[in-house]
């Protein structure tokens, strides 16, 4: 899958979102190694901290599926990824990172580590 595919597939799964407090719909797909894709969307929640963002909703529906990290090939993101989702991306080790730009372009950044400098991990 291409990064635009990847990105479209994640806007289709945009849809999905649960975000009556936001009203702000985001999808991420996730492209496994082994070639499966996982999908994931924004869960918002009346205790507005406790909101999941779509990022983490398809990483956790992938880890309760046995998923590892550096089993994750690429993931496309329907905006930039906010800096907690940034730490994850580097855990899980994604290697490849697309998301569409407020220009409509897609941005394409390898590994996700890129995307957050000087990454901690535990010493
Ligand atoms: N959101 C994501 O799903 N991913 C991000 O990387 C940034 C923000 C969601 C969280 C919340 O449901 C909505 O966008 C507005 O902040």
């Amino acid at each position: 899958m291409t990064g635009e595919q990847l990105v479209a597939r994640a806007e289709e799964a945009a849809r999905a979102a649960y975000a009556p407090y936001s009203n702000y719909r985001v999808g991420a797909t996730l492209l496994l190694k082994d070639g499966r894709a996982i999908d994931g969307c924004n869960v918002e929640n009346a205790a507005y901290p406790l909101g999941v963002c779509a990022e983490r909703t398809a990483i956790a529906k992938a880890a309760s599926e046995g998923v590892r990290p550096g089993d994750i090939e690429a993931i496309g993101i329907t905006a930039s990824p906010c800096g907690g989702c940034r730490q994850w991306l580097h855990e899980w080790r994604v290697e490849r990172v697309y998301f569409r730009r407020a220009d409509g372009s897609i941005a394409d950044y390898a590994p996700a580590s890129e995307l957050l400098p000087d990454t901690w991990d535990l010493p």
